[in-house]
């Protein structure tokens, strides 16, 4: 489904119109064009700071360093202070910002876990403030703090809890050029998480990620940080659910991108499109319904028939059977909480048992609708809210086995489902976020491959919005 406005007010009539008019231009956002470069910071200026010297501002160094990025600090040396030595440890050259001179940064980092008093936030503004007038369009801002209960007293928590109001407005204020603006909550002792995550939100993979926060908790029992390493899918076999078109072929197409051999899963009505799909990307057609009482146990063996067991999972297929609840019938209540819930549940537990590789990781997906409700969704809400709760309750359980389970709760995206929404509704859910537009299905599958892939090591138990901001459940 096109956004008509988007591509009107990009078009060359259309930029002179709309501006004679003032009408509001959304942003054209960059996306990847293929898979994840090693130096994919190469040659671009990134502005760097941080409030005190630590593992944090060494883990930060050292991450930009092997992207290739040139680190800058501003003239008047804002937040320099945090991360001289750690640049001098890793013998890693910080220049001055020549942004006034028509260079500017396209990506600005700032550590901030070593802040623990209110006039220690003032390092936000010193960092930021000169620089926002000139923020090139699709930059990416990342702010690095602390999550809730880390902090020695109630005045750090205090100086800790100011991160995410203000990231989200500044993610608020900087969207209209297509920037984004999101929190990572490192914990202590996951420092090692910090390099992968960045690659993510410093890249063009997370274009419609923004006004977000994430926690980076640590990686699961018994795994590795490892270098980065071009395609980090290579010999993995993922499954994904709801494969034959949508979001779930997108996610299907970017995991394979990256490397993975996919086992697509969809209806068997919906055979030809999935084979069509898989037959695409090389990947494996396997039509299963997933409310089977044994679809787990049947996923483990199509994976061991392909030489492994399962290394990725992502519980993709979702149904929508709207009606207000007054008027429901129990049929469609109990349809949406099993192919949207219930399924995942007893697919897990039957992978756990026997199906599930060294250190798996398990992505489901939510939605929006869960965090806010929706009228007429309340079974949908209803499914999509509890996976949120289940990621979490699971993260516990399965950190000590090596295994990672998250979730992406999408929001307004460009298929089927959303071209099926009467028009005035549709164009209010588009344009009601800081990106003023709707996400596009390879946004959802960055997201997916991000969490399914060795970038997110340090994440688990969490649930990432991929919604361009919206204002929905904000
Ligand atoms: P879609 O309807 O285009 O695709 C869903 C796929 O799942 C279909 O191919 C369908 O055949 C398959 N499926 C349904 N029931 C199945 C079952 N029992 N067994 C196997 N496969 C089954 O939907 P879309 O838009 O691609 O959504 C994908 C996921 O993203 C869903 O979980 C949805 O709830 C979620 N989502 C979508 C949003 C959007 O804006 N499109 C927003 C928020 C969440």
């Amino acid at each position: 489904m096109a956004d008509k406005i988007l591509e009107f007010v990009h078009s060359s009539n259309g930029k002179a119109i709309a501006s004679a008019l003032g009408l509001p231009v959304p942003p054209k956002l960059k996306r990847a064009e293929a898979s994840y470069p090693a130096k994919s910071l190469d040659g671009k200026n990134v502005l760097v700071g941080a409030a005190g010297q630590g593992k944090t501002s060494e883990a930060l160094v050292k991450a930009l360093d092997a992207m290739g990025a040139s680190l800058k600090v501003s003239s008047d040396l804002a937040g320099l202070e945090g991360i001289k030595e750690s640049a001098a440890k890793a013998k890693v050259e910080v220049g001055i910002s020549q942004s006034d001179n028509g260079i500017p940064e396209s990506a600005y980092v700032l550590d901030v876990t070593g802040v623990n008093t209110v006039s220690g936030l003032r390092l936000l503004y010193d960092f930021f403030n000169p620089r926002l007038k000139n923020v090139p369009s699709n930059s990416r801002i990342v702010v690095i703090g602390r999550p809730r209960g880390e902090s020695k007293s109630t005045e750090e928590e205090a100086a800790q809890s100011a991160l995410p109001g203000f990231v989200r407005s500044l993610a608020k204020e900087s969207g209209k050029n297509g920037t984004t603006a999101n929190l990572l909550q490192v914990k202590a002792g996951a420092e090692n998480g910090i390099e992968g995550a960045l690659r993510f939100f410093l890249s063009p993979n997370s274009a419609f990620v923004t006004g977000q926060v994430l926690p980076v908790v640590g990686a699961p029992k018994g795994v590795k940080v490892a270098e980065f390493a071009e395609k980090p899918l290579r010999g993995k076999i993922a499954v994904v659910t709801g494969a034959a078109r949508g979001i779930g072929a997108a996610i299907a197409e970017v995991l394979a991108r990256e490397g993975a051999t996919v086992i697509g899963v969809d209806l068997p009505q919906d055979e030809s499109t999935l084979g069509a799909t898989m037959s695409g990307i090389g990947g494996v057609a396997f039509p299963l319904n997933i409310c089977d009482p044994s679809a787990g146990k049947k996923l483990a063996a199509v994976a061991k028939d392909k030489g492994g067991k399962i290394d990725i999972i992502v519980h993709n297929a979702g149904i929508t059977r709207d009606k207000m609840l007054r008027n429901m019938k129990s049929h469609l209540w109990d349809m949406v909480l099993d192919v949207n819930l219930g399924s995942i549940v007893r697919c897990n537990e039957q992978l756990l048992e026997d199906g599930l590789a060294e250190n798996a990781r398990i992505v489901c997906i939510s939605s929006i609708g869960g965090i806010a409700g929706n009228v007429g969704q309340t079974n949908y809400a209803a499914t999509k809210s509890a996976v949120i709760g289940y990621v979490d309750a699971m993260s516990k359980e399965l950190a000590a086995k090596g295994i990672a389970i998250n979730a992406i709760a999408p929001g307004f995206i460009e298929t089927q489902m959303t071209a099926a929404i009467p028009v005035v509704t549709r164009e209010v859910a588009r344009r009601l976020s800081s990106l003023s537009q709707g996400g596009l299905p390879v946004d959802i599958a960055e997201a997916v491959t991000f969490m399914a892939s060795p970038l997110s090591v340090g994440v688990n138990g969490a649930t990432l919005r991929v919604c361009g901001q919206n204002l929905v459940g904000a």
